[in-house]
């Protein structure tokens, strides 16, 4: 089983990743401890990546892309050329003894075989190196991170973190009809406790001492030891190796809100030095609303930049000015209907070589401020020919000079950000994923401190914005996630933008039996979102009322135009008997579902099979064909290829909307005429 964070359920109480009833909770694993040294493992027992190298598919939909009003954004490149980016090849070791532990192990230890913790060999120990270009990992980021990037390896990390925000975030499902569905699943949870587990970790951090000591010292002084500390106490190591795997020449982009942005500059002041503090960027992200009292609107997050150090790759952004503001700031037109300010020919400071009186064109001699022209003659006689001087009305003004609107790239860009809008409801890159961000704010933020090929990292890539644009910009990039539901929305995503163009490789989902044993006795709702992802089905939480007995769904156009088809799945990581398939079959009926298709980690029995046959068939006119009523799956079947026997509509995840595809792709399938 390849990374340890997934057999290992490596997820930290405070961000649960599924909504689970009490006693569901009661039987999870313990929790992760994060930061505490463990026993060193032997390097041979460090698990291997395992990939699975996924290729995308073409996609068929057509969706214009619009252009967003941030990309009036004008970049200049002023630093060093394209860094090649390394990064930690998988650590060596056997998946079959990693999946052993993991099965066979308490909890706790297990996730010790498999928590990339300071224990294992880390990439940078080893100076191990992916071939591979682009990785999504599944884990937590923490120990992805430790275990397979390696030091100075990556351009540009832009991180997303829960913000504390001491909510829950669901995603909204939507039917392949567009229809809102009734279900919902809990993403994951941003709410946190102070417990022993972050006492440990605290210590941990309190010993090594430096200046993170000093401000987790100073933060446990000012809040106490609550969730506020708890959120830092998570947030500190990540931070850490952050900066870790950034190149000398790195940036660093955390993305956060009012609930801990004040805490979290003083945490990176602490990882990166307050001299590499470069600026805290306010983003509107939404439009003013009225539902507040006795207070203001907050309307704004925050990214805090830091660099690794001086020489940081920096491309200036402009920002192109409207129409309104270019009448504004260049206020006159020449006949042919270019627009210009005048600006002053003075010169800054004093230059006593530059002080020359200039006779013009139009016959008068013009003197130099006492400071001196900003030009020498030669250059001014130029101005003047090319009829870039601007002449004052009245006798003894000054002589200034041109500038014209449409040579200018714009202004430069400062750090109040209001030009980029939030996604809307009905907006192309919409996914349905709490907390998406638009695509236009990370390729503000790629463009400006990275080049092509560069490496990105985002190491809380939900559904994988970040990823998606430095595949558009031609950068490499890393994305890691802990939850199956947004690796499977990442993957989706990819291959619905950029078809087969987006070479990637899966690391730390299972891709052997006991890769999916293991998944599935550690954490079983991951192990069902992965395997409704196997089949393009889309989680359904909740299971009460309509959706009751009911794991996945996938929903199909039917026979005729509007009207929509349902195949309902039972997802089992545990044992199976022939009444769960009765029950299936009753929620099928119940539901007047196409088909049920049954997924177990074990192998179905033979009364079971009997109860599968004797279902029948769902027959489909247009199709002229019959696929049988309810299917049995093993997971040993969906790992060698075998899917769901229904008609030949692409089986997609409908769990979110499919992202528009890229400019690029949709280009080259118009040149193919497709
Ligand atoms: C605020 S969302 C990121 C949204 C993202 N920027 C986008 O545009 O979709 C935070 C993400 O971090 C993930 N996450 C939380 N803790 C994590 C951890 N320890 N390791 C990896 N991912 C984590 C959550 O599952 C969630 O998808």
């Amino acid at each position: 089983m390849q990374p340890a964070p997934v057999a290992a359920g490596m997820q930290r109480h405070s961000m649960r990743v599924a909504e689970r009833e009490p006693e569901r909770l009661a039987r999870r694993m313990p929790r992760m401890r994060r930061d505490i040294p463990r026993r060193r493992l032997n390097e041979h027992e460090a698990p291997p990546a395992n990939t699975i190298a996924f290729r995308a598919m073409p996609y068929r939909r057509r969706t214009a892309v619009a252009e967003p009003l941030a990309r009036r954004v004008a970049f200049k490149s002023t630093r060093r050329g394209n860094g090649v980016a390394s990064r930690a090849r998988a650590a060596a070791g056997s998946p079959e003894r990693l999946a052993r532990r993991v099965r066979t192990q308490p909890p706790c230890q297990a996730r010790r075989a498999t928590g990339a913790r300071s224990d294992v060999k880390t990439a940078r120990q080893s100076g191990i190196r992916s071939g591979v270009d682009n990785l999504l990992y599944y884990g937590d980021n923490l120990d992805v991170l430790r275990r397979y990037v390696a030091d100075e390896s990556v351009d540009v990390v832009y991180a997303d973190p829960p913000f504390k925000s001491d909510q829950n975030y669901n995603v909204l499902f939507k039917e392949r009809d567009g229809q809102r569905a009734a279900s919902q699943i809990r993403a994951f949870e941003d709410t946190w406790t102070w417990d022993q587990e972050d006492e440990a970790v605290y210590a941990q951090l309190v010993t090594q001492g430096g200046r993170i000591a000093d401000a987790l010292e100073a933060f446990r002084k000012f809040v106490g030891p609550c969730d506020m500390l708890s959120y830092l106490v998570m947030m500190a190591p990540r931070l850490i190796e952050c900066r870790r795997v950034l190149k000398k020449t790195g940036s660093m982009y955390l993305h956060c809100d009012l609930a801990a942005c004040h805490y979290l500059k003083m945490l990176m002041d602490a990882v990166f030095g307050p001299e590499n503090f470069r600026n805290q960027i306010t983003w509107k992200r939404t439009f003013a609303h009225g539902n507040v009292s006795r207070n203001y609107g907050s309307i704004s997050d925050i990214l805090l930049f830091y660099s690794k150090g001086d020489a940081f790759t920096w491309n200036q952004p402009f920002k192109v000015l409207s129409e309104a503001e270019t009448e504004r700031k260049y206020p006159h037109t020449d006949p042919n209907g270019r627009r210009w300010q005048s600006v002053t020919l003075r010169n800054p400071g004093q230059r006593p070589n530059l002080h020359y009186p200039y006779t013009a064109s139009n016959g008068v001699t013009y003197q130099p401020h006492p400071n001196g022209w900003s030009c020498n003659l030669e250059r001014m006689q130029k101005y003047d020919q090319e009829g870039r001087l601007h002449f004052p009305a009245k006798p003894g003004g000054a002589l200034r000079l041109k500038m014209y609107a449409d040579e200018s790239p714009g202004e430069r860009l400062q750090n109040i950000w209001d030009d980029i809008p939030p996604i809307g409801a009905q907006a192309a890159e919409r996914l349905g994923y709490p907390t998406q961000k638009p695509e236009a704010l990370l390729e503000r933020i790629i463009r400006a401190s990275s080049a092509e090929g560069d490496m990105v990292l985002d190491p809380f890539c939900g559904c994988g914005t970040a990823v998606v644009v430095a595949q558009k910009l031609k950068r490499q990039w890393i994305g890691i996630d802990i939850t199956h539901l947004a690796i499977t929305l990442m993957k989706e995503r990819l291959k619905d933008t950029f078809g087969e163009s987006a070479a990637f490789k899966v690391v730390g989902e299972p891709v052997s039996l006991p890769d999916a044993a293991a998944l599935a006795a550690s954490d079983p709702y991951q192990f069902q979102w992965w395997s409704l992802g196997l089949v393009g089905a889309r989680p359904v939480e909740g299971k009460k009322g309509a959706d009751k007995g009911i794991d996945g769904k996938i929903v199909f156009q039917g026979e005729s135009v509007g009207k929509f088809e349902s195949v309902i799945i039972s997802v089992k990581a545990g044992g199976v008997t022939v009444s769960q398939l009765r029950d299936l079959c009753h929620v099928v009926d119940r539901e007047k579902a196409s088909i049920g298709v049954f997924i177990s980690m074990q192998d179905t029995t033979e009364p079971m099979r009997m109860e599968a046959v004797t279902a029948g068939f769902y027959e489909s006119q247009a199709w002229g064909k019959q696929y049988p009523k309810i299917q049995l799956l093993t997971v040993a079947d969906l790992l060698a290829g075998k899917q769901i026997d229904m008609p030949p509509i692409r089986q997609v995840n409908a769990t979110f909307k499919k992202a528009p595809k890229a400019e690029a792709v949709q280009g080259e399938e118009q040149r193919l005429g497709l």
